[in-house]
């Protein structure tokens, strides 16, 4: 057994959102969801396991981790020590490669990667669909960050029918502006505000009844690389998945005040001939998408109101390497 491997994931960012669980343990999703994974934001994760350590040791960016952040990463790797049925620790060493101050701290390129380290160590080779189900246990969106471009998530109706698949490599002039309003910890995590909002808000069932269609149609757009009708698509069911949150008692309002002012500032754009839309998850950052080669111009005009490091111009990224 190989003991040792080492991988690359990149981060995604969800055009057609993610938001609720039917089965908490398993991560299966309410609906299925489409994301565009990102250049510019990854995560390198090395597993060594080694019979001479009495537990597993998880390392971030240099630091030991706290025995809740360790916790998480031994639950899902013993999905991979049960398949292999072998019981032995691990070092894990994980980078999150972000630009400076961007924090945003990604589970999706974490999870994709440990998963395809794992994979390596473990001796497994489990093909990229197993690994996408996998990574979905560790997180909802890890599903879908084992594959590059554009990638959907489909739902499924268990644990083994529930995993991403590859729709575009988005090799076309189409990427994403992300503004950083605010690098801090999100207050409610996804996993919360998800369970509040399916159990609360009266607007979910209507988020679930049009997310469906929104799929279908973006589906359509990203094969006639027709991004306005993408990036409309994407806007509406982000402001719809905001909506069913606020719904949600107590309610659930991600946004802060700069967050309406990129807000305004795209619609700017968009009276002045620009193609850019926004998306937002469960956080106060913007991401704007639009054409790659608009990125630069779209950041200039944000500059007037952030610092240059709170705006990252980036294209779609690969899927899950092996290092
Ligand atoms: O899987 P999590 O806990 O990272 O939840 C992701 C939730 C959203 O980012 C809001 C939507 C999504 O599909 O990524």
């Amino acid at each position: 057994m190989a003991n040792r491997g080492k991988a690359r994931a990149h981060a995604n960012i969800a055009l057609i959102k993610y938001w609720g669980k039917k089965d908490d343990e398993l991560v299966l999703p309410m609906n299925s969801s489409l994301s565009l994974t990102l250049d510019a934001f990854y995560t390198e994760t090395e597993v060594i396991f080694n019979k001479d350590i009495d537990r597993d040791y998880f390392y971030l960016n240099g630091d030991i981790q706290n025995e809740a952040a360790t916790n998480r990463v031994t639950r899902f790797l013993n999905l991979f020590r049960s398949t292999a049925k072998m019981n032995i620790p691990a070092i894990i060493k994980s980078t999150n490669y972000v630009p400076t101050a961007a924090g945003l701290a990604s589970s999706a390129s974490g999870f994709a990667a440990l998963a395809a380290a794992a994979n390596i160590a473990s001796g497994l080779n489990l093909d990229h669909r197993e690994l996408s189900i996998y990574a979905r246990q560790g997180s909802g969106s890890a599903t879908r960050s084992i594959y590059g471009g554009f990638v959907e998530w489909q739902k499924g109706t268990g644990g083994d029918d529930s995993y991403a698949i590859p729709i575009d490599d988005a090799k076309w002039d189409i990427g994403m502006v992300i503004v950083i309003v605010n690098p801090e910890k999100k207050t409610v995590s996804s996993r919360a505000g998800m369970k509040r909002t399916v159990s609360t808000s009266p607007f979910y069932k209507g988020w679930l009844e049009s997310a469906e269609e929104d799929l279908k149609q973006i589906k359509i757009a990203i094969k006639r690389r027709d991004i306005e009708q993408v990036g409309q698509i994407a806007e509406s069911n982000s402001f719809k998945m905001h909506a069913t949150m606020l719904g949600a008692k107590p309610p659930l309002l991600y946004w802060e005040p700069e967050s309406i002012m990129v807000m305004e500032i795209v619609r700017e754009l968009r009276n002045q001939g620009i193609l850019c839309y926004l998306t937002m998850d469960a956080g106060p950052n913007v991401k704007i998408i639009c054409k790659l080669s608009e990125g630069r111009i779209i950041k200039r005009k944000l500059e007037k109101i952030f610092k240059s490091k709170q705006i990252i111009v980036t294209g779609p990224g690969p899927g899950i390497v092996a290092l």
